[in-house]
């Protein structure tokens, strides 16, 4: 939540620092604002409430020049989404500009402590203390006039969160950043360095990162960086490459985000199986890092996870327990520390995250490691806090998504469940070779399938503009249905703000059937597999009620017909893997329907993208 950009260089710093604020304003875009050193040494800062695009009409009608800059843009936590909690926040003297991601948790007892020393607070948020404070131990005291053993000692006196970038108007050629349990990454160029939330921030300028650790503080010049910890010893590191390029960051002539990144699943999938495959036709998971005993030696899978990846997390535990016969819980992560699992060394914990930095996953595997239970991060995010603090990471080849609604790293999870169960399967003896190499084959098979379903949605849009005025759409599916129908629901409560909610289909006679009136449009995820003969009694039970049926089946398959007022056609495919397919309709159906009711599909309402506050 919230992204933050640091430059100094020798570009117009306002330029890179706005470049690099739409790349990250999926994080938040509550208000937005930067502060840019001007060639006669003052900082100049401008901000403003709302999405980026009011900061941007801003400063285009301001001239500000300079070559350092620091930026952001807010979801806000302490204090509304105004113009004056805007970032960035200044000191009293206008010599200090600080922007903040994260929660200072004790910042009421700082505010105390400075306005007892006279300083005067300007907003309502937690971040500016840190400018008062940088303001007074960069004027006096041990750190006098090292802005960097400022940063430090602050840092030593918070309580929270927080990724921290701080430029004060003394230091033409310096922009300081710190960072504790939220994701900071650092762009290496030449004769100009960066500071980022994510490397996109920076990524049209330089592929070459560093990763940032926690309790760390980067100083960042022209001439290079250097990253030191709380206690000013200089941190080694190793620099990487980032392999995509800035056309995987940018919306490529779709109109939305989302719409690119749900046409780009096929090739989610095919990278994320990629390279994982043995030429026997095994699988080979070294991300893993277990040996082949430990893994037999497993006794109990936990998998935590928020939002969509709890979703995927669902579909993992059915292809689990089916190909490893070993029990699988799945966990809500803001939930699983607080009801003190029973964890322990036999045990394997799988947190799924897609930007690897979700502040409930992120507790959670802490919590599972101090229970000694081995942890595996499947995530999207290279570096991400959740795949440092892992014992080991599986990543997901998803690509940057940017759309606040999660789809192709949804489904890239999904797939790399699916691989996690069936190696364990491998290993463990559960399931025989010749069963493992079929299975992947399936597997295999899914891009073309997801492309050739991505062909047919022009009904699935037709079909939610007609929709689009429904005040409440129910999801009913069973087995790897249910998963999805969860999923549905989620995708049109945060894209259309509609009510909108999933159930198991055996479920509904037990509360939800209530819910229904006439036309009231109910989507069934009934492809063909075994339990699809009670899931067409669940159907008729809600259209003999009034229920619009709007039906996922497989081609060919004309058993749901006689009850559906819509069909929306999937290709067949095994039954554990159709998740794969029939989520399709369901991302087209929500993007579409806020579409419809002329909504941000790309930025809802109230949403960032990485939930780094608990
Ligand atoms: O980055 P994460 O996968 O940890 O994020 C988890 C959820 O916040 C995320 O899936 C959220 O539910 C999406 N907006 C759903 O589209």
């Amino acid at each position: 939540m919230c992204g933050i950009v640091g430059y100094v260089g020798d570009q117009p710093a306002l330029e890179v620092v706005m470049q690099g604020l739409r790349r990250l304003e999926y994080r938040g875009y509550d208000s937005a604002g930067v502060a840019v050193l001007s060639p006669d040494g003052q900082l100049v800062r401008e901000r403003k409430a709302g999405k980026l695009a009011n900061l941007d009409k801003l400063v285009s009608a301001t001239p500000m020049p300079g070559t350092l800059a620091i930026g952001h843009t807010r979801w806000a936590t302490h204090g509304a989404p105004t113009d004056a909690n805007a970032h960035p926040h200044l000191d009293c003297t206008n010599e200090v500009a600080v922007v903040h991601n994260g929660t200072i948790e004790n910042y009421e007892v700082l505010v105390d402590g400075l306005e007892r020393r006279g300083h005067v607070r300007r907003s309502e948020t937690d971040t500016e203390v840190v400018a008062h404070l940088v303001e007074e131990r960069f004027s006096a005291g041990p750190t006098a006039g090292d802005l960097p053993a400022t940063v430090r000692s602050i840092c030593r006196d918070l309580e929270g969160s927080f990724v921290l970038v701080i430029s004060h108007r003394s230091e033409p050629d310096l922009v300081v950043a710190a960072r504790r349990n939220l994701p900071l990454v650092v762009g290496l160029g030449e004769g100009e360095n960066f500071v980022g939330s994510d490397v996109t921030a920076f990524i049209a300028h330089t592929r070459r990162a560093r990763a940032v650790d926690q309790d760390q503080v980067v100083e960042v010049r022209r001439g290079g960086v250097r990253i030191t910890d709380l206690d000013g010893v200089e941190v080694a590191g190793e620099s990487y490459h980032v392999d995509w390029d800035t056309a995987a960051a940018e919306k490529g002539g779709y109109d939305f985000f989302m719409l690119k990144e749900i046409d780009e699943q096929p090739q989610a999938v095919r990278d994320t199986l990629g390279g994982r495959l043995r030429e026997d036709g095994l699988l080979h998971l070294d991300e893993l890092s277990m040996s082949d005993e430990d893994v037999r030696g497993i006794e109990q899978v936990f998998i935590v996870a928020c939002g969509s990846s709890y979703h995927s997390g669902l579909l993992g535990k059915y292809a689990i327990e089916r190909w490893c016969r070993l029990p699988v819980q799945v966990e809500m992560a803001s939930e699983f520390r607080y009801r003190d699992p029973v964890l322990g060394r036999n045990t394997l914990v799988i947190a799924i995250s897609q930007s690897g930095e979700t502040a409930d996953t992120l507790e959670a595997v802490r919590h599972a490691r101090g229970q000694k239970a081995w942890v595996l991060a499947v995530t999207n995010t290279l570096g991400s806090t959740i795949s440092r603090e892992s014992d080991a990471a599986l990543y997901t080849r998803a690509g940057p998504e940017v759309a606040v609604a999660s789809t192709k790293a949804v489904i890239a999870q999904i797939t790399a469940m699916y691989v996690v169960g069936l190696y364990l399967a491998q290993v463990r003896g559960t399931r025989d070779a010749d069963e493992v190499r079929s299975h992947m084959r399936d597997l295999s098979e899914l891009p073309d399938l997801i492309a050739e379903v991505l062909t047919r949605m022009e009904p699935v849009r037709a079909l939610a503009r007609e929709l689009k005025d429904s005040p409440r759409v129910l999801f009913l599916g069973r087995h790897v249905g249910y998963p999805i129908a969860l999923e549905g629901a989620l995708k049109l409560k945060e894209l259309a703000y509609v009510s909108a909610e999933g159930f198991p289909a055996g479920e509904i006679k037990h509360g939800p059937i209530a819910l229904i009136e006439p036309g009231t449009p109910v989507v069934v995820i009934a492809p063909r597999h075994a339990l699809q003969a009670k899931l067409i009694n669940n159907v008729q039970e809600v259209r003999a009620r009034g229920a619009r049926t709007i039906v996922i089946a497989t081609d060919g398959d004309d058993s749901v017909t006689p009850y559906a007022d819509v069909v929306l056609r999937i290709p067949d495919t095994k039954s554990l893997l159709t998740p794969l397919l029939t989520i399709l309709p369901l991302q087209v159906l929500s993007a579409e329907f806020a579409r419809a009711l002329g909504l941000d599909v790309d930025q809802p309402r109230n949403l960032a993208k990485s939930v780094t506050v608990e």
